[in-house]
């Protein structure tokens, strides 16, 4: 895993959740640069905001950036911290990677509801709150090395998802499962063919009046597959007897449905 992960996103998007589990699920380190203002600055945010304004509270908590940066672990950041441009070039600079956790507004409002901590919060109207997370979402994109999206997920789920694109950063991961993915739908469409073809038989059975099962035939093409397929080791002798068993058992419930 990287030295440094750097947790960015909007307010409510599961920074500090996500950056805790995440942290322990690695075995790292975990800070979150605002416990580390106010440890700094021996006040709330919400104090300090009051006394010193935002501007203030940037300025303050661009030193703590500066100085917390190269701390290796995860590291969860204010929502806010992407305005200033001397932070995002710290950031961008940095050898940190990068996370942006992204969540729609409906989604940060649901989160933030019963929240009482954050100045900004108490402060903006819901159009200047909508305005501001309007204004921030490109800047996220422009220092993040990637997007993780946290709508509708569990903490839990978000770490997996993290876990996987630190182990994978070039992303050779989700490719190969997207590849699996594929063979999957295609391996689902044949065996919806090979119903179709049942239903022919059904058909044929019907009308001549054919018993539906003929174990010899299903016996005779177990061992056709297996002396076929268990040569590379993929595929195991169980493997085979399950599948047909599977393909059978719907085959003859399909066939018994139609011939009745
Ligand atoms: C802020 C977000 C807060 C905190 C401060 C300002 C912002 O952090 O840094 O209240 O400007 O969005 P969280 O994103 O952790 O709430």
């Amino acid at each position: 895993m990287a030295d440094t992960v750097m947790l960015i996103g909007f307010m409510g998007a599961g920074k500090t959740t996500v950056g805790q589990q995440l942290a322990q699920a690695t075995s790292q380190k975990f800070l979150d640069l605002d416990d580390e203002f106010v440890k700094e600055t021996k006040t709330t945010i919400n104090d300090f905001m009051a006394d010193h304004g935002e501007d203030g509270f940037r300025k303050m908590e661009t030193s703590i950036l500066k100085n917390r940066l190269q701390s290796p672990g995860v590291i969860s950041t204010g929502g806010g911290i992407i305005e200033s441009e001397i932070n995002r070039e710290i950031i961008q600079n940095s050898d940190a990677t990068v996370i942006f956790l992204q969540a729609d507004f409906a989604t940060v409002l649901q989160r933030l509801s019963a929240d009482t901590d954050r100045p900004l919060l108490r402060k903006l109207s819901m159009k200047e709150l909508l305005d501001r997370w309007e204004l921030r979402q490109p800047l996220y994109g422009q220092v993040a090395n990637a997007v993780v999206m946290t709508n509708g997920k569990a903490p839990s789920k978000i770490v997996n998802e993290l876990v996987n694109l630190l182990e994978f950063p070039d992303d050779s991961l989700t490719e190969l499962r997207s590849q699996i993915d594929s063979l999957d739908r295609q391996i689902l469409r044949l065996i919806s063919q090979r119903i179709d073809v049942v239903k022919e038989v059904a058909d044929i059975k019907k009308h001549n009046n054919i018993s539906v099962v003929q174990h010899n035939r299903m016996d005779q093409i177990r061992m056709e597959l297996k002396s076929e397929f268990l040569g590379d080791g993929n595929i195991s002798d169980d493997f085979i007897d399950e599948l047909v068993s599977l393909l059978t058992a719907s085959a003859i419930d399909k066939e018994n449905k139609m011939i009745g």
